[in-house]
């Protein structure tokens, strides 16, 4: 018998204001168009926070969205991990706010930093703790305020972000220990600091006291993008002894339409089985993988059973993947 981290609930918080590629070209003065946007992006919107809304506030909004589809009051889960590049603060780490938002006093929580890799890394980590026994109740979240750390008069970042926060409930249960099982099956996670300086924030509490701003190479984060993602989901597949026919859903970090559309055809699925909402929410860094795992459960296109793979790359560089059994 082996101890598995089974999906209990997913839910998604995005915040009110939604623009458009056009209102968000008029607000900062860019010099771009909406069709060079979707042409290269596949981005036609994205939703950004208000002034008081914070990433642990998101977090919990999308938390509480979470607990109610695995129908589990909050005082169930006795472990909280956030993923998230845009903490409220330095400390308490945002997963304590999470905790204090819903009334949470015991168990622990805390931050997980990896970029855009960030939720898988934090899948890893919770499916660890509930395999070897030191949590039973998992709330996995990524959350973001990206809209905070734009250099708002940098077209080649700023378009391509938005705010947003996704939470996974998992909690433990027994399973034969082979790739039939429910739940998370593996995580495989990867970093690889000589890539630091293609993807970044230009500043941090610890080095000059500021926030910073996003900094990105784009075409050279494309690159490293189309050939890693490849490589870390046959090598998911591959530890669990799963080929390309048996997934059932892509849940890809939603980064660019087209890397997303390279990664659905590499495993050969039709569109309708790859989730994207890149379209409507943008890169909302490690909060995209559990909004779009949010959306797809909520449209009850997922069943029990079905073979999901989860994918990101990001800042660091990180990447990885995931493959879990609804
Ligand atoms: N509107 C109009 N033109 C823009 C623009 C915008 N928003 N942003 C950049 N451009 C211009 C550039 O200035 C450049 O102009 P130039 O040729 O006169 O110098 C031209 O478009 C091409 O820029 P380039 O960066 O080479 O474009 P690209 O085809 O690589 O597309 C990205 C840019 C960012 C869309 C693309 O590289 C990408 O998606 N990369 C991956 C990014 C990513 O996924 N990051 C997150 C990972 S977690």
């Amino acid at each position: 018998m082996t101890m598995r981290a089974l999906i209990a609930g997913c839910g998604g918080y995005l915040p009110e204001r939604a623009v458009s590629n056009e209102e968000l070209a008029r607000e900062h003065g860019l010099d771009t168009t909406d069709a060079w946007i979707v042409e290269r992006t596949g981005i036609r919107r994205r939703h950004i926070a208000a002034p008081g809304e914070t990433a642990s506030s998101m977090a919990a909004a999308a938390a509480r969205r979470a607990l109610e589809r695995a129908r589990l009051p909050a005082e169930a889960v006795d472990c909280v991990i956030v993923a998230t590049a845009t903490p409220d603060s330095a400390f308490p780490a945002t997963a304590v706010r999470v905790q204090q938002h819903l009334g949470i006093t015991r168990g622990f929580g805390f931050d997980v930093s990896a970029a855009c890799t960030g939720f898988v890394y934090a899948l890893g980590v919770a499916d660890s703790l509930i395999r070897t026994g030191a949590a039973r109740c998992a709330l996995v979240i990524g959350a973001e305020v990206f809209s905070r750390i734009m250099d708002w008069t940098d077209r080649g970042t700023c378009v391509l972000f938005g705010d947003g926060a996704g939470a996974v409930v998992l909690v433990a249960g027994e399973g034969k220990g082979d790739a039939s099982d429910r739940g998370i099956l593996s995580t495989h996670l990867h970093s690889d600091g000589r890539h630091g300086d293609i993807l970044y924030v230009d500043g941090g509490a610890g080095s000059n006291g500021a926030c910073g701003k996003l900094r990105m190479a784009g075409k050279e984060v494309f690159r490293h993008a189309v050939s890693k993602l490849a490589a870390v989901v046959d090598e998911a597949l591959a530890a669990n002894g799963l080929g390309h026919e048996d997934v059932r859903w892509l849940v890809p970090h939603q980064a660019n339409l087209r890397i997303i559309e390279a990664m659905g055809k590499k495993l050969r699925l039709p569109p309708e089985r790859v989730v994207v909402t890149v379209d409507r929410h943008a890169n909302t860094s490690a909060a995209s993988i559990p909004l779009a795992l949010a959306e797809a459960d909520a449209s009850g296109r997922l069943e029990r059973g079905d073979l999901i793979v989860m994918e990101a790359i990001g800042g660091g560089l990180t990447w990885g993947a995931a493959l879990a059994r609804y």
